[in-house]
């Protein structure tokens, strides 16, 4: 028996529409994954059991879950090189609210996807499993986007490649930086945020995009955390989305009145995420959004560092 633990994880970082993210964890210890517990079975296929914050919120058909769509296409995969899957049961605690902005069919997904390989003693192995995450992802958003899914998997400040076999690189990140992440509440579908998109951008809007992904990329090589932040600007999608999150624009003017060093969407969002130098200004960031952004019970707020662990699976009895 093993269980799966992957990291909620905020993508894009304002500078890197699909192609950044970073895998998050409270720097007071509390849990913010999913967990797949996975064992054999005698029951033919794959049975799913949910527990957790945030179990209510998914489909009450097991079959509809991700995790189930997990195991058919992990032992489609695996047929495929002429292996066997075992019959199994696993148990999700969802603890990610979805369509939150957190990663959370990533975290659903991947969890599941290290369990299933686990359990199959690493039979696909790195590449495919991860290609496989992709893939399922894609299946709820809409279109494959490692942003998640990388940062989850991997841990760390992930810059997405897919060129010559490799999907995603692990950026060095800054020690010193506090990230607020906060969940309103409120939920917020990636494919219909992707939808209010524009379909093409001008070359103004092309050009800053460039030099900020460019220049944040450098500074994360060189160390240059106020430089990293100058650019942490988004172009792409915050003009487009801001409106869908009440209460961003406000929380981005306070974050930014106290010294925050950027604040921005948290993936298609509804969450949002503040960078801070300065713990205790992260605090004030947090109660701020505490009292003023959360909407409803669902909603909650940690301060966190970068989670360099990413997903992993344990052995237990
Ligand atoms: N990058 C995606 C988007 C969300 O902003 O639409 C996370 O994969």
């Amino acid at each position: 028996m093993y269980k799966a633990y992957a990291p909620a994880s905020a993508a894009n970082l304002s500078v890197g529409f699909d192609l950044l993210g970073a895998a998050l964890k409270p720097i007071d210890g509390s849990l913010l994954g999913d967990e797949i517990v996975i064992s054999a079975n005698d029951t033919k296929g794959c049975d799913v059991s949910v527990t957790g914050r945030f179990a209510h919120k998914l489909p009450t058909d097991p079959k509809q879950n991700i995790v189930y769509q997990a195991y058919l296409m992990y032992k489609d995969a695996l047929e495929k090189e002429g292996k066997t899957a075992l019959d199994v049961h696993m148990e999700l605690s969802k603890n990610l609210p979805v369509c939150s902005g957190l990663g959370s069919s990533a975290a659903s997904v991947v969890a599941a996807v290290v369990a299933l390989d686990a359990i199959h003693d690493n039979a696909l192995g790195e590449k495919k499993i991860v290609e496989l995450m992709g893939a399922l992802e894609g299946r709820i958003s809409g279109s494959i986007h490692y942003d998640n899914v990388a940062p989850c998997y991997y841990g760390g400040l992930q810059l997405i490649v897919e060129e010559k076999g490799i999907i995603s690189t692990t950026l060095p990140d800054f020690d010193n930086w506090y990230w607020v992440s906060c969940f309103p509440g409120i939920k917020v579908s990636t494919s219909a945020a992707r939808q209010i998109l524009p379909t093409s951008y001008d070359r103004k809007n092309t050009i800053t995009f460039g030099r900020h992904l460019a220049t944040f990329v450098h500074a994360c090589h060189t160390g240059d955390d106020k430089l990293a932040a100058s650019v942490l600007t988004d172009v792409i999608a915050e003009p487009y989305r801001a409106s869908l999150i009440p209460g961003f624009s406000e929380a981005r003017e306070y974050g930014s009145s106290i010294g925050a060093l950027a604040t921005g969407i948290s993936g298609s969002g509804s969450s949002v995420f503040s960078i801070f130098e300065d713990l205790e200004k992260a605090n004030l960031m947090k109660d701020y959004l505490e009292k003023n952004f959360i909407a409803n019970e669902d909603g909650f707020c940690h301060v966190c560092k970068v989670d360099r662990r990413g997903a992993y699976a344990q052995v237990i009895d």
